[in-house]
C-alpha cells in the first residue's frame, strides 16, 4: 500500500485551539487536580499544583474552557471574587451534590492560565443568568478603563485587564443549559451576545452553544438566525463503547467487542462534522464561522467505589487511540473546525492527568497531545491513498518540518505502509511512538509508565519511499525535512 503526502499543495492551517482543554467545576478536575490552595503542604504557585502545571506546559496546551459545562450555567461570577473567606458557598447539584466554596473563581482561573501560558475561553452563563450578569462579568475581565466592575477588579487586587480570547454564550442549552428550543436559543444568543461586548484592543470571538451529536435541525436554527452574531458554534460528541448512557462499559477490562465499537464511535465524528459543515456551508460559504468541538471524548462508567456524579475513569492505550483518530479528523476538517477541547483536563472522564493527594501520572491520552504537538498551528497535508480500515493517518507541515502522525488500532496486527511524497525527499528522519501490550494498557500511581513516550526505529528507505512498519495498538509520530 503506498500512501502519497502532497506536499506540492498548501493545505489548511490546523488551528492550535484544537488541542485545547476542558477543566469544570466538577467532581477532583479543578479542586485537588489542579488548584490545591497556597497552605497545601503539595508543592504549588499561588495554590496551582507545581507538578500538574508543568505537565500541561510540557503538551503545550493552547487554551483551558471554564467553569463549565453543565456547571457553567449555575454559575455565578461575583460568588468567586473578593476575599475567599467571604466568598459565598453553593451545591453543586449537576456534580455529586458536593459543596463549592468558590476558592477558584475568576482570578484564580487566570493566574492558572499564567502559569500555564495558555488563552481564555469562559463560557457564560444563559441557563440561569441574566444578560446584565453577563454583561458585569466581561467588563469585569477586560475593562481596561473607568467602570464600576473595572475597579471592582482593581480592589480584588488586578489592575490590569484579563485577556478573554473566547467566550461561549451558553452550554448545552438543549439539555442541562435550560432545555430550550432552538428557536428560543437562537433569539437569546442574539440578545446575550450583543451586551459581551469589546471594552479593550482584544476582540472576543463569540461562540453560540450549538448541537448535541446529530442533531441538525439545532445547527440549521442557529445558523439561520444567529449565524451573523457569532464566530463560532459549538458541538458535543461524546464516544460511548456500549452505546447506552446506563451501562457505558468499563474503562479497563472490557471485551474486545467494546474496542470495536469504541473505534467505530469515534470515528463516527467524521460524519457528524461534515454533516454539520455541510449545513454552516449554506449560511457561512466563506467559513468566517468556525465549528468549536468543545466536547469530545470517551465517557465510559467511573470506577468502582469513587462518586457517580465525579466522572473519574481510568485511561487506557484504548483512549489514545481515540483521541489520534479524533485529532485526525479534526485535521482532516482543519477549514471549518476552529478549536475543539478534550473533556476533560485531569481526573474527569478522559483526563490527561490522574492525581491523588500529593501522587500525579500522566495517562496515554496526554502522550497523544505530546506526540502530535507538532501539528499546532501546521500547514495540513492531504494523503491519499489505499490502507487498512484500522489505520488512519495525518501530515501537517511548519517551519520546514513535516510531521507525519498514523494511528493503528488493529488490536493485533502490525501494518506495514510506505509513503511517497509528490515534491522533496525524506531526511533528517526521526521518529517517536507509543503502544500497549493489551486494550487495557494504563498507567498507575504505582506503575506510571507502562505506556511512555519510545523512540520509534521500525522504519526504513526503500527508493525514494519511507516504508513504517507500525506496530498494534499505537500512534506513532514521524518528522522529517523535505
Ligand atoms: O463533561 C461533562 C458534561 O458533559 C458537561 O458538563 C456537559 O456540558 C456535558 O453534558
Amino acid at each position: 500500500m503506498v500512501l502519497t503526502l502532497t506536499t506540492d499543495k498548501k493545505g489548511s492551517k490546523i488551528s492550535k485551539y484544537i488541542y485545547g482543554q476542558f477543566a469544570e467545576h466538577l467532581g477532583r478536575c479543578i479542586y485537588d487536580g489542579v488548584y490545591v490552595g497556597e497552605n497545601s503542604d503539595i508543592p504549588n504557585v499561588n495554590g496551582m499544583r507545581t507538578d500538574v502545571i508543568e505537565a500541561l506546559k510540557a503538551v503545550q496546551v493552547p487554551l483551558v474552557r471554564w467553569p463549565g459545562g453543565c456547571f457553567a450555567d449555575e454559575y455565578h461570577w461575583k460568588d468567586g471574587v473578593g476575599p475567599k473567606e467571604a466568598r459565598k458557598k453553593m451545591i453543586n447539584t449537576h456534580w455529586g451534590g458536593v459543596t463549592e466554596d468558590n476558592s477558584f473563581g475568576t482570578h484564580e482561573f487566570f493566574e492558572m492560565l499564567r502559569q500555564i501560558g495558555a488563552d481564555a475561553y469562559v463560557n457564560g452563563n444563559v441557563g440561569s443568568g441574566t444578560v446584565e450578569e453577563m454583561q458585569e462579568w466581561v467588563d469585569y475581565m477586560t475593562m481596561p478603563g473607568e467602570s464600576p466592575m473595572a475597579n471592582f477588579r482593581r480592589e480584588n487586587g488586578h489592575d490590569e485587564p484579563f485577556k478573554v480570547a473566547f467566550f461561549g454564550v451558553g452550554n448545552e442549552n438543549w439539555g442541562c443549559g435550560g432545555n430550550m428550543r432552538p428557536e428560543y436559543y437562537a433569539d437569546l444568543y442574539r440578545r446575550y451576545q450583543t451586551y459581551v461586548r469589546q471594552y479593550g484592543e482584544e476582540k472576543i470571538y463569540k461562540i453560540a452553544c450549538g448541537p448535541s451529536v446529530d442533531d441538525y435541525n439545532w445547527m440549521e436554527v442557529l445558523m439561520a438566525n444567529a449565524a451573523r452574531y457569532m464566530d463560532g458554534i459549538s458541538l458535543h460528541h461524546y464516544t460511548i463503547p456500549t452505546g447506552n448512557w446506563q451501562d457505558k462499559g468499563n474503562a479497563t477490562g472490557f471485551p474486545e467487542s467494546e474496542w470495536v465499537s469504541t473505534m467505530e464511535r469515534a470515528q463516527y465524528m467524521d460524519e457528524l462534522i461534515t454533516k454539520h459543515s455541510h449545513i454552516m456551508d449554506k449560511y457561512d460559504p466563506e467559513k468566517r464561522v468556525g465549528l468549536i468541538v468543545d466536547e469530545w471524548g470517551i465517557w465510559v462508567n467511573v470506577e468502582p467505589g469513587t462518586n457517580p456524579g465525579f466522572l473519574f475513569q481510568q485511561n487506557t492505550i484504548r483512549d489514545a487511540m481515540v483521541a489520534a483518530i479524533t485529532f485526525n479528523i479534526f485535521h482532516k476538517h482543519a477549514d471549518r473546525v476552529y478549536m475543539a477541547n478534550i473533556a476533560q483536563m485531569i481526573n474527569v472522564l478522559q483526563a490527561m492527568i490522574l492525581t491523588e493527594g500529593d501522587k500525579m501520572v500522566v495517562t496515554p491520552t496526554y502522550h497523544v497531545f505530546d506526540l502530535y504537538k507538532n501539528h499546532q498551528d501546521a500547514e495540513s497535508i492531504e494523503i491519499y491513498g489505499e490502507h487498512s480500515d484500522s489505520i488512519t493517518c495525518t501530515a501537517s507541515k511548519k517551519a520546514g518540518l513535516t510531521t507525519l502522525s498514523i494511528c493503528n488500532f488493529s488490536t493485533d496486527q502490525k501494518e506495514e505502509l510506505e509513503f511517497k511524497l509528490t515534491e522533496g525527499q525524506f531526511s533528517s528522519l526521526e521518529g517517536q511512538y507509543i503502544a500497549g501490550e493489551k486494550m487495557d494498557s494504563h498507567n498507575s500511581f504505582d506503575e506510571p509508565d507502562v505506556i511512555k513516550i519510545k523512540e520509534f526505529t521500525s522504519y526504513k528507505e526503500v527508493d525514494g519511499k519511507l516504508v513504517v512498519s507500525v506496530p498494534a495498538m499505537s500512534v506513532v509520530t514521524m518528522t522529517f525535512k523535505n
